[in-house]
């Protein structure tokens, strides 16, 4: 199958993207005191340089006093937004497209045994695990002020000239928080029953989000049924309950689904092998992002020069799903961390020279 499909522009609102394939957000705590360092800005720019479409920058966070739980994640807005303006630059100037991950933690604690959060905590009922409640719910003022935030910080992102905007609304942070059961027991208007009911916090940061870059700034939502704190949840656990789920959504402004899974080609539901991004393209008509260990598996580059590949993650797999549009972009993680060169290499068809993923690609800003 021709890898051409993966480099086939891509028009969005008024952004047109020169291929496929997207950087997917990735937190990598490089910027003390929550101020992206000149090293980030040439961390990005190294894969605007080599063939990446769309550069979704790691999550960064509101104006509240927690929102972020590491202090050497970056934030979004005062101080650090000239910084912000220099990686926009550095990734312009090689002719790359930007957009901001914008950001709340909630109640998920940061790392090692001393963590000490930066000030009260956001979340819908003051838990971090299903029942074990640490905190003080937020209050009606707490989420006025959180949704608020959410605005100005798109805001900024339209100033800085950056191309769209992603929301994180996955892997159980704030706005999943809300969304998901296990964490929300809210029996007020931010709370409820169903899925749909739990979504108005997402819906509101969405409009506010809207309000803040204006109508031709593409709004990509970022979801996923899994959540840090459990792999195995399944929010949505029918077509009919995502549509209940993501319809709303897109009627509220998002443009694009980013559909996170840990595996492309696992199948949402019983009975199709369409994914999340598949059924979510298929339920609201949007365009849709998919992801999830492209290019991690060494069988997967080899399989377009041995023919059919036998694993499922191979890249004729991925090709097969694009030619039939089950999504429209793909998002590349920790191939992309370990190598910047990686969509070039693969545009090239020099799929033995991609360097491999590995732990120690963590550490570092290659
Ligand atoms: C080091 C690291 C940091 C990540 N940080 C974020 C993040 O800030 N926001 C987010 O939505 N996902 C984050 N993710 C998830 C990735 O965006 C992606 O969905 C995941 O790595 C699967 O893609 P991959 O198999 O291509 O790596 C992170 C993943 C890694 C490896």
């Amino acid at each position: 199958m021709s890898l051409d499909l993966l480099f086939q522009p891509f028009t969005i609102k008024n952004l047109t993207l020169p291929n496929r394939l997207v950087m997917a957000p990735m937190t990598r705590s490089f910027s003390p005191g929550g101020i992206p360092t000149d090293e980030v800005a040439a961390y990005y720019r190294r894969r605007a340089e080599a063939d990446v479409g769309l550069i979704v920058t790691e999550g960064t966070v509101v104006d509240r006093p927690a929102a972020r739980n590491d202090e050497n994640v970056p934030i979004f807005y005062g101080d650090a937004l000239p910084a912000w303006k220099k990686v926009v630059d550095e990734v312009h100037a090689a002719g790359g497209h930007i957009a901001p991950q914008i950001w709340h933690v909630g109640s998920a604690r940061g790392q090692g045994a001393d963590w000490k959060p930066f000030g009260k905590v956001d979340s819908p009922s003051g838990m971090t695990a299903p029942d074990k409640v640490k905190f003080e719910p937020m209050t009606e003022e707490e989420i006025a002020d959180t949704i608020s935030a959410f605005e100005k910080s798109a805001g900024h992102a339209r100033e800085l000239g950056f191309d769209a905007v992603e929301i994180h609304g996955a892997h159980g942070y704030l706005i999943d928080q809300f969304m998901w059961d296990g964490l929300n027991r809210r029996d007020d208007r931010w709370g409820g029953k169903t899925l749909s009911e739990r979504s108005r916090f997402a819906i509101e940061v969405i409009k506010a989000v809207r309000r803040g870059i204006g109508e031709d700034i593409p709004l990509i939502m970022r979801l996923s049924q899994w959540k840090q704190q459990d792999y195995t949840v399944q929010m949505a656990k029918t077509p009919d309950e995502m549509a209940a789920w993501l319809q709303p959504m897109a009627e509220a402004g998002v443009d694009v689904f980013h559909c996170s899974q840990r595996r492309f080609w696992e199948p949402e539901f019983e009975g199709s092998d369409l994914n999340f991004a598949g059924w979510a393209k298929k339920l609201t008509a949007k365009p849709t992002i998919t992801v999830g260990s492209v290019g991690l598996d060494g069988e997967f580059l080899a399989s377009l020069t041995k023919g059919e590949g036998a694993h499922k993650s191979d890249l004729n797999e991925l090709l097969r799903r694009l030619e039939r549009e089950e999504f429209d972009l793909v998002a590349v993680g920790r191939a992309l961390l370990a190598d910047p060169q990686w969509a070039s290499k693969v545009k090239a068809g020099k799929f033995d020279e991609t360097v491999d993923f590995d732990r120690k690609h963590m550490m570092n800003l290659y």
